[in-house]
């Protein structure tokens, strides 16, 4: 059996997905969830499905490294950042090395980096007139949205297309192909 841990900061519908995505599965499952938001929704999410979590604190995540013996107790063979906020540490690139992906709602390198999460990244996709969106799902490393890229897939927009509309479209892709790519990760290891 191969363990995920997922990391997440908000509401989780990424989590949701993959968790459903592997329960049954006799290959891989998600054995942690962690989060630095102690009300974060994606807890509760794993709460639902009996899934351990576990709360960071800076302190913790950058100086501590407690999170590595988290991990090992675990047993994980994978991290999946699912709308993580943080910055990940060198010294967890470097246990984890191309074991960490994470997915971006926009077509990397574009619309990328600090402050590009969210609402932002759909609002700059909107002003820049983009004819296209998507999503990207890569390697992460210790910049922002930079890391090998693993898969991207695209939308098409339209003049009449909001940031929220634009949002809508994303999700739907990031909800359909996450959970299949990280499957596939976790398979050609
Ligand atoms: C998604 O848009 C993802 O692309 C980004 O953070 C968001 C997470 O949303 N990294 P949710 O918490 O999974 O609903």
């Amino acid at each position: 059996m191969k363990n995920i841990a997922i990391f997440a900061s908000g509401g989780g519908s990424n989590a949701r997905k993959i968790i459903e995505h592997f329960e049954g599965s006799h290959h891989v499952q998600v054995v942690l969830v962690v989060s630095n938001k102690k009300d974060a929704g994606v807890l509760d999410i794993a709460r639902a499905h009996h899934i351990p979590t576990h709360l960071i604190h800076r302190a913790d995540f950058y100086d501590s490294k407690e999170i590595l013996s988290v991990l090992d107790k675990h047993k994980v063979d994978l991290i999946v950042l699912a709308g993580f906020l943080w910055l990940v540490p060198g010294y967890l690139i470097e246990a984890f090395p191309r074991k960490i992906v994470n997915i971006h709602p926009a077509l990397l390198p574009l619309f990328g980096g600090k402050g590009m999460y969210g609402a932002h990244v759909h609002a700059a996709v909107k002003a820049a007139g983009m004819k296209e969106s998507g999503i990207t799902i890569h390697y992460a490393n210790e910049q922002y949205d930079a890391g090998d890229i693993i898969f991207q897939t695209t939308c098409s927009l339209s003049e009449e297309d909001t940031p929220e509309t634009i949002a809508r479209k994303v999700l739907a892709l990031e909800h359909e192909y996450f959970p299949k790519v990280i499957e596939r990760v976790m398979n050609d290891e």
